[in-house]
């Protein structure tokens, strides 16, 4: 399968589909202007610079948002196919799966109404039990915004994810230090970070993600560049 980062925590998963997961591409200093054709959008939470420009691109593209309860309730009133799930739940369409974990955040749209729960995901195809089959595809888990919590490892044991997206800018998630323990606990073969750079307030060097990992777990840190594509 391809990743390509845009920036902050966007990324789409190219496989037998498309998907978009915290689609900010408007106001997004890392976005290269890309264009983007995702069959599923995937929000972990209502923050402007996750929910981003799920709408438009939905409208555009006919993709179906895949997202919690309240995201879901306003995005149907704008007029958008958004499909309900929430925490722990599992949710199959397209065969793609996608699990809904914890994050330990907020979550508003725009800044007004009430946005649920913020969440992470783990993404898998062609699966039902959250392990692929298909030798093309990896189970993805993207943490979403959030603070370090004890059941990231609940997480691994469930879904035993291979690659993971973590927060690393701290102030409003995890910093390295928090993210490279959070590393260790998920165990994945390969770790991603994600929400630094974009502005001032998150600004962090990588490199030092890098080091704490390796001191702590055999993780592969791997330092995507904005709009970079890897084949995984
Ligand atoms: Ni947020
Ligand atoms: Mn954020």
């Amino acid at each position: 399968m391809q990743i390509t980062y845009h920036g902050h925590s966007c990324f789409e998963l190219v496989n037998e589909k498309n998907i978009l997961i915290d689609p900010f591409l408007s106001g997004n200093p890392l976005y290269n202007g890309a264009d983007v054709e995702p069959d599923i959008i995937a929000v972990t939470h209502g923050h402007s610079d996750h929910l981003g420009d799920t709408a438009d691109i939905a409208s555009r593209t006919g993709a179906t948002v895949v997202c919690n309860h309240e995201i879901a309730k306003y995005l149907q009133s704008e007029g958008i196919m958004a499909e309900i799930m929430n925490i722990g739940g599992v949710f199959e369409i397209d065969d793609v799966t996608f699990a809904m974990t914890e994050a330990r955040h907020s979550s508003s749209i725009n800044n007004i109404h009430a946005g649920g729960s913020a969440a992470g995901f783990v993404i898998s195809e062609n699966s039902i039990d959250g392990n692929s089959n298909n030798n093309d595809s990896s189970i993805i888990y993207h943490a979403g915004d959030t603070g370090l919590f004890t059941d990231m490892e609940l997480i691994a044991d469930l879904h035993t994810p291979e690659i993971c997206m973590l927060p690393i800018g701290g102030r409003y998630t995890m910093n390295p230090e928090d993210a490279a323990i959070a590393a260790s606990w998920i165990g994945a073969d390969i770790v991603i970070p994600m929400h630094y750079n974009t502005f001032d307030s998150i600004k962090q060097d990588p490199m030092e993600f890098v080091e704490l990992v390796g001191n702590l777990c055999d993780s592969e840190v791997i330092i995507m560049k904005p709009s970079e594509t890897i084949e995984i």
